[in-house]
């Protein structure tokens, strides 16, 4: 069942959403070779509670930790570690934040120092894929309408689409429906109304979208152990388009 949210429930999620795209910028600012994803995890925390907010994730289905920090050919779900970050690494860090109640969802990557440019055309492609994805957000089109485009891009540059994860929709429950797909066929899906507040977040290799999961039950690395990045947003669907309640002020590319 689609949960459509009115007008104001849409601004709360967006005032926890601005809170989480401040996390993001703050992240950016500080993430360097020698820190480690225990450090930013930390961070997180203390920001979080110092804006009245709380890490959803801490203790959802007994996930340990504030965020998930994916690095390299981790695909999603790596848990926070001591190890210091190297120069080359890049590193999704991806968390919701409940603000009273209302959450939204949003993962960036970040390169570590200089990375390969192997690295930084994954990078751009898989944020470029969002926002292509993000565009096909209007009332009137279907689910498989931003599945299509994004898989279309993303494999036009030689790279593939994780299938094992999806966007969904979001609210005051992390994970509500429908499921968001980041491959599939235009036309098909559930169709987008007004109030809809979905995640849409591509987890793209640069080698196989085959992933395996490791003993610890939650994190998924490529099964070629090539790199994967991650971008999400969560966004309303609006009479006026889009709105992205997890923007960091970047362009719409
Ligand atoms: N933020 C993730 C998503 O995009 C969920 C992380 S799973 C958790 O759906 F258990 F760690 F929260
Ligand atoms: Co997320």
């Amino acid at each position: 069942m689609i949960i459509v949210k009115t007008e104001e429930e849409i601004l709360k999620m967006k005032a926890a959403g601005e809170i989480l795209a401040d996390v993001h910028k703050e992240i950016k600012r500080i993430i360097r070779p020698g820190i480690t994803t225990m450090d930013i995890d930390r961070f997180v925390e203390q920001y979080l509670e110092q804006r009245g907010a709380i890490p959803e994730q801490k203790g959802y289905h007994g996930y340990p930790y504030a965020t998930c920090a994916s690095v390299n050919d981790e695909v999603c779900h790596g848990f926070p570690s001591e190890k210091p970050l190297n120069e080359g690494d890049i590193v999704t860090i991806d968390m919701v934040v409940n603000l009273d109640g209302w959450l939204a969802d949003s993962a960036w990557s970040y390169g570590v120092g200089k990375v390969s440019e192997d690295a930084q055309k994954l990078l751009d492609v898989t944020k470029k894929s969002l926002y292509i994805g993000i565009e096909k957000a209007q009332v009137g089109n279907r689910i498989g309408d931003i599945s299509a485009a994004i898989q279309a891009f993303v494999e036009e540059n030689g790279f593939s689409v994780v299938r094992d994860f999806v966007g969904h929709g979001i609210g005051k429950s992390m994970h509500e429906d429908p499921q968001v797909p980041h491959y599939g066929t235009a036309g098909r899906g559930a169709r987008l109304v007004e109030g809809m507040v979905l995640t849409i977040e591509p987890m793209i290799n640069i080698g196989s979208w085959k992933i395996k999961v490791d003993d610890n039950k939650w994190t998924a690395r490529t099964l070629d152990g090539k790199l994967s990045t991650q971008y999400e947003h969560t966004l309303a669907i609006t009479k006026d388009g889009p709105m992205i309640l997890t923007d960091q002020g970047e362009e719409l590319e």
